[in-house]
């Protein structure tokens, strides 16, 4: 999905120089693709609440290395309080998971300058991804990925309620674009996706008693996924992808 983050951050206008602050950085995917935009003029912070997760991707970017300034600091984004200012605040698949999304970008917001840049990028499952012609494998992975967010209380069309956010958080209405992942033929990184994502969501799939890694047959899945799908010459149609931002 970085293709698609990218030019979201690149149509909020992230630039050269600037420094950026990553809500919920995870493995650091986004920091790292904000930290090639701004360069090494620039800086990006990453803050996380999970310091498992903080420490591998402090881990990964020494290891790979990056173009600009890098930062994680461990800290739930409601008690984050930086001393300076950042010029843009960007997160991807973030704000899905927050109780109140709009507390928590007018509270992040407090840490913009004056004209900056909120750019975030999110998932709606609610229109229920698919194949045509249907695949059950592929069809049913979705389908239970989007069944363990409704039940963990997250609202799965979040991303196309950016808009509403925003204004609740006291914003114009921000610059909309969705993205559709669509793979099916041999080799896509769909199969992939998916079964990671239900590997991610194992331990609460077995909680709820939605079924095990057995049940699933989860380390051949996208194997089979595939073989379905290119036999059937089928397009699987993952979630959409929503990306907001504006300018303050
Ligand atoms: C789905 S991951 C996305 C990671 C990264 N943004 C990416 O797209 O690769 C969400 C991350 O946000 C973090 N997170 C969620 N809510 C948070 C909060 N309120 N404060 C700090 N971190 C949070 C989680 O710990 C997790 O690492």
């Amino acid at each position: 999905m970085g293709t698609w983050t990218e030019n979201y951050l690149l149509a909020a206008g992230l630039e050269k120089g600037m420094n950026v602050l990553d809500l919920g950085s995870g493995m650091g995917d986004v920091t790292l693709l904000a930290a090639e935009i701004v360069g090494p003029s620039g800086s990006v912070t990453g803050i996380d609440r999970d310091p498992v997760v903080l420490q591998k991707a402090k881990e990964r970017v020494q290891a790979q290395g990056h173009s600009a300034p890098v930062t994680f600091l461990h800290s739930e984004i409601l008690n984050f309080r930086p001393k300076s200012q950042f010029d843009a605040i960007i997160g991807r698949y973030v704000l899905l998971y927050q109780p109140d999304p709009s507390r928590v970008l007018s509270h992040a917001a407090a840490f913009l300058r004056r004209g900056g840049i909120l750019c975030f990028h999110e998932l709606s499952f609610g229109t229920p991804a698919s194949s045509y012609p249907a695949t059950s494998l592929f069809g049913d992975t979705v389908k239970l990925i989007g069944e363990v967010i409704r039940r963990s209380g997250i609202n799965p069309d979040f991303g196309l309620f950016l808009a509403k956010t925003f204004a609740d958080a006291g914003f114009s209405r921000p610059t909309i674009k969705a993205d559709v992942p669509v793979g099916g033929e041999a080799g896509s990184y769909i199969y992939g996706w998916a079964t990671e994502t239900v590997k991610t969501l194992l331990p609460v799939i077995e909680t709820l008693g939605l079924g095990t890694a057995h049940d699933l047959q989860i380390e051949t899945l996208a194997q089979r996924m595939e073989e379905e799908a290119v036999v059937n010459h089928s397009e699987l149609v993952g979630p959409l992808q929503v990306g907001a931002w504006l300018r303050t």
